[in-house]
């Protein structure tokens, strides 16, 4: 990413609420999955602008959430929204060196950045004992996506389908407790306001923020015309 292009992108992205799909109902039905207790330790790991955070806090109150993201940006975000409750932390870091121990860890679509295997095999040493990880990952929900599908997520040259990804959680040892795929509202809760920054922003625009622009328009454009074909399969699994 340039200078340029990276200017433009947070130009974009600067203050929406979150970076990807995602509902508090997902957040709910996850730590109820898991066994999350009500005074549960969770990382959110890739917090992104910290738009789980609350939810994580709904379903353990009496718990402390520490939430990190790797870019300073949204780190800060998630601090300015969460700051003041002393049950949360956020800080700018890699959520493939957390420590923990953490009685859940929570992964909203991040986990393709290491694959599912690698972050599995990490996170099992800063799990509690019992501990569990929930995570959403982007996958084929097709044996036959169409072309545009796939030109659209070549950059994704891992993406597999829901089996592959259940093969990959048995592979870093792990057993699953449950998985659902996200809903269209959890799409909407990222696409709606990113639609309604890229309307703001595309009257006059040039250069590298056309370019931004032009990419998050295609990208929301292809889940509109072809959810039926991917979407995001959030998972809860624990260490055998
Ligand atoms: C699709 S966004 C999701 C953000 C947030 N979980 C949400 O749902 O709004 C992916 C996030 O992963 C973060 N990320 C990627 N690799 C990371 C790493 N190794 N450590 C921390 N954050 C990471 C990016 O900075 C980005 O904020």
């Amino acid at each position: 990413m340039n200078d340029a292009y990276r200017a433009a992108f947070f130009q974009l992205h600067r203050d929406l609420p979150r970076e990807g799909p995602g509902e508090p109902a997902d957040v709910t039905w996850a730590t109820e999955r898991a066994g999350t207790p009500r005074d549960a330790r969770i990382c959110d790991a890739a917090c992104g602008p910290g738009a789980d955070i609350a939810a994580l806090l709904t379903a353990s109150p009496q718990g402390h959430v520490t939430a990190l993201d790797q870019v300073d940006a949204f780190a800060a975000q998630a601090q300015a929204r969460h700051g003041n409750d002393p049950r949360a932390t956020v800080s700018t870091g890699d959520m493939m060196e957390i420590t923990g121990p953490f009685d859940l860890i929570w992964c909203a679509g991040a986990v393709y950045f290491p694959g599912v295997r690698t972050a599995l095999e990490t996170w099992r040493k800063a799990l509690a004992p019992g501990g569990a990880v929930a995570f959403s990952q982007v996958c084929w929900f097709t044996d036959a996506p169409s072309g545009a599908a796939r030109d659209g997520w070549a950059e994704y040259a891992d993406m597999t389908d829901e089996a592959g990804v259940l093969a990959q959680i048995d592979a870093a040892g792990c057993d699953v407790l449950g998985t659902r795929r996200l809903s269209d509202a959890a799409w909407e809760a990222y696409y709606t306001p990113l639609d309604a920054r890229i309307q703001t922003l595309s009257r006059g625009a040039s250069g590298a923020l056309k370019d931004v622009l032009d990419e998050a328009r295609a990208e929301a454009a292809l889940w509109r015309e072809h959810r039926a074909e991917f979407g995001y399969l959030l998972c809860v699994v624990r260490p055998k």
